[in-house]
């Protein structure tokens, strides 16, 4: 993740009235983009720890954080969100931006994040893309040709359910641990040329050539693929973000569950 989220990310963690001087767990933090953000809510008083299973992610985030006035208050650690290495009850909220769907064990995870969290704090969920995105306007059917393609990709990373039916499944794998009390909100990113250059990179690399790239292209026929390379490979004259009339829209979902006081 780059700073394409991040308008509407703060707007998020502003909306969920996150207590200041309380102490979350990010799960999964990544490079600590959004752990920064969210020990800023929390204020001087509070503490985040950020715990994320891969080493050079934490680097990364240890070097991004470095300097920030927030920085102070993230811990970035290395932990897996199936075993996390905290007490019973340690934290008042855990947050998990965009990592639950890639835990095969998602009810383990959960059990975690239940056993850490106080009674009455909150276990927060976010997932990007539980409806689909747009990102080619005016090609829905090559768009819907590669969506197809994804879902069908991430059968073998998500354990035989993809990715997208892992993410519309959150909220019954909330309620399988035990959580009744859950809220959903939903929020749409959009974007429109000029783009910025984090939307304009994000856009480029995270999804035209990485996530549509090579790894899908045994799943599309030759002629999508052709479609595909032409609106967006990087070198393309007619790549689509270079249209002044380029726009896409992003969804982005909270589940937001109570643990029981
Ligand atoms: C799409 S990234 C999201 C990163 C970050 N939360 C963000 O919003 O920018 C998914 C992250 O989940 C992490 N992850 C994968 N399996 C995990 C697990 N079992 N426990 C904790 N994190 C995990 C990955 O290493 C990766 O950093």
């Amino acid at each position: 993740m780059n700073r394409f989220q991040e308008p509407e990310a703060r707007r998020i963690i502003a909306d969920l009235e996150l207590p200041p001087g309380s102490r979350g767990l990010d799960v999964g933090c990544g490079i600590g983009l959004y752990g920064l953000w969210l020990a800023e809510a929390v204020g001087g008083a509070g503490h985040v720890i950020g715990m994320e299973p891969q080493a050079e992610r934490v680097d990364a985030a240890r070097a991004l954080v470095s300097g920030e006035p927030a920085g102070e208050r993230l811990e970035l650690r290395v932990g897996d969100g199936t075993a996390i290495p905290l007490p019973d009850r340690s934290v008042d909220w855990v947050w998990c931006g965009d990592v639950l769907h890639h835990i095969v064990e998602t009810e383990r995870a959960i059990r975690e994040f239940l056993r850490v969290v106080r009674p009455g704090g909150r276990i927060i969920v976010k997932e990007s893309q539980v409806l689909s995105a747009l990102f080619l306007p005016g090609h829905p059917e090559l768009e819907r040709h590669i969506q197809l393609a994804e879902i069908r990709r991430t059968l073998d990373e998500g354990g035989g359910r993809s990715f997208q039916e892992r993410r519309q499944t959150t909220l019954a794998s909330l309620r399988a641990a035990g959580l009744a009390e859950m809220e959903l909100r939903s929020y749409l990113l959009e974007r429109r040329a000029p783009l910025r250059p984090a939307d304009h990179g994000f856009i480029q690399h995270t999804v035209f050539t990485r996530n549509w790239g090579e790894r899908i292209r045994d799943l599309l026929t030759a002629e999508d693929w052709t479609k595909r390379s032409a609106l967006c490979e990087a070198n393309s004259k007619d790549n689509v973000l270079l249209s002044p009339d380029y726009f896409c829209l992003y969804p982005i979902t909270l589940f937001v569950a109570r643990v029981p006081g």
